[in-house]
């Protein structure tokens, strides 16, 4: 019998590739949108790649044809050069427009925690924009909110504990004293998976099994890579300072204002109850040798993967 297609984007990135690995798991056949189709392809044969053709909607509409579920990944972390929040919420739209017009059934749309069209945040105000043009779409979907989403190949925490193995005095922001509760990003997919066969719409946060906060969250990760160091509670101002500095010396955008305000307002939590498996303490203790050993840039990973390469 025909299997039908799913379509992932950003296959080759990170949340998309779990995704991606959890449907092969299952079965089920994959193909991927995304920025750079000539990406080292980790699947081979299995994933064909196509661009998103964002400024060419009917080649995209037909790249989407033939598709039952649409996963999408697709987001930016922050404005740079050409790229902008605007500009992705504006793809983000052509996107689940040809989704529709393709006949996808159900579009499966990676959100986060606490997105609100009033934040003063782009980053949040976006999220809840992307979530408001999928919900007025008129097809089946699922919204998955997580929180900060842990993995070999994620960048944020792994570059919190590269701080920490580099630097003898690390900052904690404010008090430290608010909350986060990171998710799984094989957990996460397996949730995606799972919502993409459940008839109708959902929305849902993913959320691990443990809270932390912020400085027990550091104190943990120090603690795990053996590293005594000293923690220094500063500003918000002067964290984002300091990270542009950090950010000057990497060539890479390290923190950004978003990320470091979503943090201190308590956004990357939920009240829901968790959904995630696995423990961040066991992954981390997994994980010890690897995690921070080597910094990991953003730039690098979108814009200059092929000089990084
Ligand atoms: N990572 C986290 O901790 C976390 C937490 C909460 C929510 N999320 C949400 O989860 C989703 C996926 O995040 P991720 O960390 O897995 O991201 P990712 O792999 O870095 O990117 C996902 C997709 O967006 C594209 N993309 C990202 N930045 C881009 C840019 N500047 N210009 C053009 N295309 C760009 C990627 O292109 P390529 O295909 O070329 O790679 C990929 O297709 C996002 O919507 C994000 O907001 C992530």
């Amino acid at each position: 019998m025909h299997k039908l297609m799913n379509i992932v984007t950003g296959s080759f990135g990170y949340i998309g590739k779990y995704i991606t690995n959890e449907l092969l798991a299952q079965g089920r056949e994959v193909k991927t949108v995304t920025t750079h189709p000539d990406k080292p392809n980790p699947f081979g044969e299995k994933v064909q790649a196509a661009h998103y053709n964002f400024n060419n909607p009917e080649k995209l509409t037909a790249t989407l044809e033939g598709c039952e579920t649409l996963f999408n990944t697709y987001w930016v972390r922050f404005n740079y050069r050409q790229w902008s929040f605007d500009q992705a919420l504006s793809n983000t739209k052509i996107l689940f427009n040809c989704a529709r017009d393709a006949g996808v059934k159900k579009i499966v749309h990676i959100s986060v925690t606490n997105p609100s069209e009033e934040d003063d945040l782009p980053y949040y105000r976006g999220k809840a924009m992307q979530e408001k043009a999928l919900r007025e779409l008129g097809l089946d979907y699922a919204i998955l909110r997580p929180t900060l989403v842990f993995g070999r190949e994620d960048i944020l925490v792994n570059n919190i504990a590269w701080t920490i193995r580099k630097f003898p005095l690390v900052p904690i922001f404010g008090s430290g004293e608010y909350q986060v509760q990171p998710v799984f990003v094989a957990d996460l997919a397996s949730l995606a998976v799972v919502l993409s066969q459940t008839p109708g719409s959902q929305t849902s946060d993913a959320i691990g099994p443990e809270t932390f906060t912020y400085e027990e969250f550091l104190h943990l990760i120090a603690r795990e890579i053996n590293r005594k160091v000293h923690f220094m509670n500063i500003s918000s101002s002067l964290g984002i300072l300091l990270g542009k500095l950090i950010g000057w010396v990497v060539k890479d955008v390290v923190l950004t204002k978003d990320e470091l305000q979503g943090l201190m307002r308590n956004k990357l939590t939920s009240t829901q109850e968790p959904n995630g498996k696995t423990l961040f303490s066991s992954w981390l203790r997994d994980n010890k040798q690897h995690i921070g050993s080597e910094y990991t840039s953003e730039l690098n990973r979108h814009f200059y993967w092929q000089r990084a390469a």
